[in-house]
């Protein structure tokens, strides 16, 4: 599984970075970034939790 963030939505609003610090970090930029490229599916509940954490729904999660 991977998580994406996207840039041209986050507003650095860091509930992602909250909830998942091992995943996301924010940038100068004000931008989340994913800081891991493949996560394992033990991270699901909590990566769920970020994306409804998100204000403005920048996170989504592939299958992958
Ligand atoms: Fe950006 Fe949403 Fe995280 S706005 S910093 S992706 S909580």
């Amino acid at each position: 599984m991977r998580a994406v963030v996207d840039a041209a939505l986050c507003q650095g609003h860091a509930q992602c970075v909250l909830v998942a610090p091992e995943v996301f970090e924010l940038g100068d930029d004000d931008v989340a970034h994913v800081v891991r490229e493949r996560l394992q599916e033990e991270l699901r509940p909590q990566l769920e939790t970020v994306v409804r954490a998100c204000p403005v729904q920048a996170i989504s999660l592939t299958g992958e």
